[in-house]
């Protein structure tokens, strides 16, 4: 019987948070992995992990279906889920940006015409100055939104930067930093401390470090 169910995110942080988990001593087999299975343990039984949207892992964390997650610092901005963040992982390196069409400044009247995967960061941070906006919610590719006229400017992901140079775009300001948080249920944090210790002690040891204060 697994001591802790673990939500991670599918899609691009997935790699790297099981390479940190074998540099932690937590292996996945290959055949577990290869399969299209969503729930594995790992290969010492103590671990279950759970393999969900990474919009959904605060969900699944703050409902205590897993005791813990792996996810991004810019999905847990965006939601509103009260969890415990005891530690940076240290991957998934990225940057919540408002972009629009490079080099050129076209003049907007009326509300700022903004397409988003983050409605909420984008609130919090054009309200923050004052600027009325339009908020265009899109679920992926959102990118394209300026290209095509849907939207005046983007607040989005970038990570290497390529999909918004391909596109026509650059970057104007910088919202966030973000990396891979592990987060925990507040209820697990208390009855199960033994174990979430213990993974607490092993990532650290995978990331080359003492436990976070
Ligand atoms: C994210 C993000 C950008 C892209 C940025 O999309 O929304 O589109 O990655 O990466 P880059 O700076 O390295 O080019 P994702 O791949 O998660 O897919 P999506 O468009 O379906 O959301």
């Amino acid at each position: 019987m697994p001591e802790l169910t673990i939500a991670v995110g599918k899609g691009r942080m997935q790699d790297e948070t099981l390479e940190l988990l074998a540099r932690s001593g937590v292996s996945v087999s290959r055949s577990a992995l290869k399969s299209r299975r969503l729930a594995i343990e790992d290969e010492s039984g103590a671990y279950r992990f759970v393999f969900v949207k990474p919009s959904d892992v605060p969900v699944y964390v703050e409902h205590g279906i897993a005791d813990c997650g792996v996810v991004g610092r810019d999905v847990l901005l965006e939601s509103a889920a009260d969890l415990l963040q005891p530690l940076d992982l240290r991957i998934g390196f990225c940057r919540i940006a408002v972009a629009t069409h490079a080099g050129q400044s076209r003049p907007v009247t009326g509300a700022l015409r903004v397409a988003t995967k983050y409605p909420q960061i984008t609130a919090a941070h054009f309200g923050a100055r004052g600027v009325p906006v339009e908020i265009i919610e899109l679920s992926g590719s959102v990118e394209l939104a300026p290209v095509l006229g849907l939207a005046d400017c983007i607040v989005d992901l970038v990570e290497t930067g390529r999909t918004l140079s391909e596109n026509g775009l650059e970057v104007v300001e910088v919202i966030a930093e973000s990396s891979a948080r592990l987060v925990v249920n507040r209820a697990s944090y208390q009855l199960k401390a033994t174990a979430v210790s213990r993974l607490l002690e092993a990532l650290s040891r995978g990331l080359g470090k003492g436990v976070a204060g």
